[in-house]
């Protein structure tokens, strides 16, 4: 889920502010269109949740997470979760799907996330795919900026937000045949304000600021969000934008 060293999983935390990444990416499960008997790399697993829909379409799964505490999550579920970073994958031509749902913006090296995608997926073999894409949460990030730099700190955005171009480009760096690398904006529900959300996510931006001081940032933060994100019945949607996308190892390399 994540190689930022300021953030930590918590998977009850996670459970609360967070069940939503998964219940939203049904539509990602059904572009996997998993058969059974596939074998499936679920990477950035994160507490299990996908990975435990794909084992009931049939498949073998592994789960793979560099949280462990994601990862005993995960294996309370009775999946095959091992806690690995994303960015140094050592499977080699195993699986016949590479599935990866709100992960790969935790990765900052997405060349390395791919060779490995690429190596561990056998000729014929797809990768698909969502994560946060240019202009993502990019109103929260403004507001943790500018929150931040009132008390004379900066941190650098944590994330990788690609642009379609951009994706599409790293894939093809592997010739993978890429069937799509769309970009959409999906204003997402949040189970309650934005305080849960940065709480559960934006901790390398907490991080930089001493204990005492983090609970009135996020109260700060909150009330800055609030005329951007929240409606009049109360209801606050994060300003998701994500690229999806299907890509293929080829059967016949190099042609
Ligand atoms: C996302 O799913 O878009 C996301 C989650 C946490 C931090 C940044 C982005």
């Amino acid at each position: 889920m994540l190689s930022s060293r300021d953030q930590h999983w918590n998977p009850e935390q996670y459970g609360r502010n967070a069940s939503f990444v998964s219940e939203l990416g049904a539509p990602l499960v059904e572009l996997l269109a998993p058969q059974h008997g596939e074998r499936v790399l679920d990477l950035g697993c994160g507490d299990g949740a996908l990975s435990l829909r794909l084992l009931e379409h049939g498949c073998s799964v592994v789960a793979v997470d560099a949280s462990s505490e994601m990862i005993e999550a995960a294996r309370a579920l009775g999946l095959d979760a091992r806690c690995l970073d994303g960015q140094a994958l050592s499977f080699s031509n195993e699986f016949d799907a590479v599935f990866t749902n709100a992960a790969l913006h935790w990765m900052p090296d997405p060349e390395a996330v791919i060779a490995g995608v690429w190596n561990a997926l056998r000729p014929g073999g797809r990768f698909v795919g969502e994560c946060g894409g240019q202009g993502n949460v990019a109103a929260i990030v403004a507001a943790l900026d500018a929150a931040l730099a009132a008390r004379g700190r900066a941190v650098p955005c944590p994330w990788f937000f690609p642009g379609p171009e951009t994706y599409a480009a790293l894939l093809g760096a592997w010739e993978f045949q890429v069937q799509s690398t769309a970009l959409f904006p999906r204003n997402t529900l949040l189970p309650g304000d934005v305080g849960g959300w940065l709480e559960t996510f934006a901790q390398p931006y907490t991080a930089a600021l001493p204990p005492e001081e983090r609970e009135p940032f996020i109260a700060e933060v909150v009330a800055a969000l609030r005329p951007l994100l929240c409606d009049r019945r109360g209801d606050w949607r994060a300003d998701y934008v994500r690229p999806r996308f299907h890509a293929t190892r080829p059967i016949a390399e190099g042609g």
